[in-house]
C-alpha cells in the first residue's frame, strides 16, 4: 500500500478504535454494567469530532481527492458523495452532542435516544471509511501518477497526524480517554 494511503488507513484505525470504545460504553450503560460518565462521553465525542475535522478530512479533500479528481472521472461520483459526508460532519457531531446533553439532563429515560444516535453515527462513519478504503484506494492506486503520490506524501508529512507532531494533543486526548474508560474499553477505574 502507498505510504499516503497507509497514513489515511492508520487514522481510520484510530477513529474506529474510538468509535468501538464508545459503542462498548453505551452497551455497558444499557446493560447496567457501566455508569454514564459524561466526562468520558464528552472526551470521546471531542476526539471523534476533532481528529477527522482537523487532521483527517484535509488530507482527503485537499490532496488525495483533489489529485484523483484530475486523473479519474470514474472516481468523481464517489468523491462527491464522500465530500458531502465531510460537509455534514459538523451537523452530525452537533446532533450527537445534543443527544448526550439530553441524556445527561433527562437521565435513564433519555438513554435510548442517545444510544440510537450513537449507533447511527457509528454506522455512517463505517460506511464512509469503507467507501474510502474499498472504492477510493483502489482507484487511487490505479490512476495516480508518481508525481501525485510525491505531492500528496509531502503534504501529509507537513499535515498533523493523530499521534505525532503538532497534533500530539490528539494523542494526549486519546490517552486521557483510555485512562478514564473502564475496562475492557480502557484502563480506568471499573464501571
Ligand atoms: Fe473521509
Ligand atoms: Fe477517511
Amino acid at each position: 500500500m502507498k505510504k499516503a494511503l497507509r497514513i489515511i488507513h492508520e487514522e481510520h484505525r484510530a477513529l474506529a478504535a474510538m468509535l468501538g470504545g464508545l459503542r462498548q460504553l453505551v452497551e455497558g450503560i444499557e446493560k447496567g454494567r457501566m455508569k454514564a460518565d459524561f466526562g468520558l462521553i464528552g472526551a470521546m465525542i471531542e476526539y471523534i469530532d476533532k481528529l477527522p475535522e482537523k487532521v483527517h478530512h484535509p488530507k482527503e479533500n485537499d490532496y488525495l481527492f483533489a489529485r484523483l479528481r484530475t486523473r479519474c472521472a470514474e472516481a468523481l461520483p464517489v468523491i462527491e458523495r464522500l465530500e458531502a459526508d465531510h460537509r455534514r460532519g459538523e451537523a452530525r457531531i452537533r446532533a450527537l452532542e445534543a443527544a448526550a446533553d439530553v441524556f445527561r439532563q433527562g437521565g435513564e429515560i433519555a438513554f435510548p435516544a442517545f444510544h440510537a444516535e450513537v449507533l447511527r453515527y457509528i454506522e455512517e462513519e463505517w460506511k464512509h471509511m469503507n467507501a474510502e478504503e474499498h472504492e477510493i484506494f483502489p482507484l487511487a492506486e490505479k490512476h495516480l501518477q508518481d508525481e501525485d503520490w510525491a505531492a500528496i506524501e509531502a503534504a501529509f508529512v507537513a499535515n498533523d497526524n493523530p499521534w505525532e507532531g503538532a497534533a500530539g494533543e490528539y494523542a494526549q486526548l486519546f490517552s486521557k480517554i483510555v485512562n478514564l474508560a473502564p475496562p475492557p474499553i480502557g484502563l480506568g477505574p471499573g464501571g
